[in-house]
């Protein structure tokens, strides 16, 4: 997929990412946060979109999210970490006719009139609750990520009928370096493969802690070795930069 430059996002940016101490399965205290930022930043990241689940099982109130990154923005800061975090969410579509327009907008990425939102892919797959979900999103005039739809594992079975229809109205997919890694087995590895091979798509870390570290530049490695040439960096590089400055739907004339 051919992807716009990206300007206004120094360096490489990291879209999924659970950064926030004490509000879902990531980083548990503000010192496992400066720990993982620092993994980060070693693998030469300078953007991460903190993205805690935001589900009834987990962080339910979205307007206390901008508080919490700043809390960890300043703990960066005092450790001397150069590095950009920003406000967002892996929502699960459960909670969309339960958010605000507000709500919605504040963990939403993309300048005005291209924005849009990181989507939980339930690992049973897309049914028609989810399908109906990200129509509403639409509806209330976001676009759809797809987070890390190679993790449900039947995914393409049927050809990926419910995929090709996400991205038939304007969504992406985005697929996990740690799956690409062999992180979350084999199954996992081979449809995020088949995934970024066929498909319109980028490549985030989905970061929790020490057992699930950054993975943006062993993504990279990988993507290169399986020969997808020019793909390796639009998928890593310049794709996420680009959702970060340009929105979705990307304008697809632009050369990367
Ligand atoms: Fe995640």
């Amino acid at each position: 997929m051919p992807f716009p430059k990206a300007d206004g996002v120094d360096g490489r940016a990291d879209i999924h990412f659970h950064l926030l101490p004490g509000v879902d399965d990531g980083p548990r205290t503000l010192d496992e946060s400066l720990d993982l930022a620092v993994h980060a930043a070693l693998d030469r990241t300078r953007t991460i979109v903190a993205t805690p689940h935001v589900r009834s099982d987990y962080v339910t109130d979205v307007s206390q999210l901008t508080e919490r990154v700043r809390e960890v923005r300043a703990r960066l800061a005092r450790a001397g970490l150069r590095i950009t975090v920003l406000v967002g969410a892996e929502l699960g579509h459960d909670m969309v006719g339960r958010l605000s327009q507000a709500e919605l907008d504040i963990v939403a990425q993309g300048p005005a009139g291209a924005r849009w939102l990181l989507v939980e892919t339930p690992f049973d797959g897309l049914a028609d609750d989810f399908t109906a979900a990200t129509a509403e999103l639409r509806g209330r005039g976001f676009s759809c990520v797809l987070a890390h739809p190679e993790r449900a594992v039947r995914l393409l079975d049927d050809g990926g009928v419910a995929v090709r229809r996400e991205l038939s109205e304007g969504g992406l997919l985005q697929v996990n370096g740690s799956s690409l890694a062999g992180w979350h087995g084999e199954a996992a590895r081979q449809v995020g493969f088949a995934l970024v091979e066929r498909f319109p798509a980028v490549v985030a870390s989905d970061a929790h802690g020490a057992t699930r570290p950054p993975a943006l530049s062993i993504a990279r490695e990988l993507t290169r070795m399986r020969g997808l040439g020019s793909l390796t960096g639009d998928l890593v590089e310049v794709g996420p930069r680009a959702l970060l400055c340009r929105g979705l739907p990307l304008p697809v004339s632009a050369a990367a």
